[in-house]
């Protein structure tokens, strides 16, 4: 790949400013001072130093967001503020993108990636990775509705879901509220608000706290995120691994 694009995939600068610091001679690459741009450096092989400083080559970023409500799941949008919108300029890069949805009013683990390939793997209804999901709910679920949620739901529009585990965390009575825990092992359309209108109650709070065999970050607060070790990654694709609290 071309050294400006090495240096500006690393957040170095922008193409230009990179550029700049080229003429400027404060690359080497393989301890020789360059002055082109054009010069093609292979990544996993030759050094890199800027300012002194080695700069090694990542191809893939993967950050764990706590989305706050009000802020889309898209990269760019004219109206509405995005979850792209929320990275530092120095951690944005134009490739990278939510993995998968939440809605607008949904909190917790969002996931930005520029990986392709995990992005699929993880939304892949064949692959049944795991989401949970914490919500707070109008009306008053009973042991019916799990045993409904555990059989596969058919809900509004006549789609049929997967099996899914619901767990009741509180119920409230008088106030006609209750908790619960919901596992996916697919993410249709509205998934957790669809299956709990179709057992007659309203989803009125709704945030993601696990994909896969990773926990969403509880030191995270809304809005903010931060870059994933790469055991992290390798649990995204692991199976059951339920929250506790
Ligand atoms: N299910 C929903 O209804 N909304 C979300 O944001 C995610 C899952």
């Amino acid at each position: 790949m071309r050294l400006d694009k090495f240096l500006a995939d690393m957040g170095i600068g922008s193409r230009k400013e990179v550029k700049g610091y080229i003429k400027k001679g404060l690359v080497t690459v393989n301890g020789q001072v360059v002055k082109s741009d054009k010069l093609q450096v292979a990544e996993d092989q030759d050094q890199v130093v800027f300012d002194g400083e080695p700069v090694i080559y990542q191809k893939y970023f993967y950050y764990m967001m706590n989305k706050p409500g009000g802020v889309i799941s898209a990269t760019v949008d004219n109206y509405e503020e995005t979850v792209v919108d929320l990275l530092a300029d120095t951690d944005f890069r134009e490739d990278l993108f939510p993995v998968g949805r939440l809605d607008k009013d949904t909190e917790g683990f969002m996931l930005l990636s520029n990986d392709g390939a995990l992005a699929h793997r993880l939304l892949s209804p064949k692959k049944h990775v795991e989401k949970e999901y914490f919500a707070k709910v109008a009306g008053v679920m009973t042991e019916e509705d799990v045993a409904a949620f555990a059989k596969g739901l058919t809900i509004d529009g006549g789609e049929e879901t997967l099996p899914a585990e619901l767990t009741i965390v509180a119920t409230d009575e008088k106030a006609q509220t209750s908790e619960i825990r919901l596992i996916l092992h697919e993410g249709k359309f509205h998934q957790v608000k669809r299956m709990v209108q179709a057992v007659g109650k309203e989803v009125t709070y709704l945030k993601r706290l696990r994909i896969g065999g990773l926990v969403l970050d509880s030191g995270l607060e809304l809005g903010d995120y931060r870059p994933l070790t790469e055991a992290e990654v390798g649990l995204l694709e692991e199976g059951k691994k339920a929250t506790s609290n």
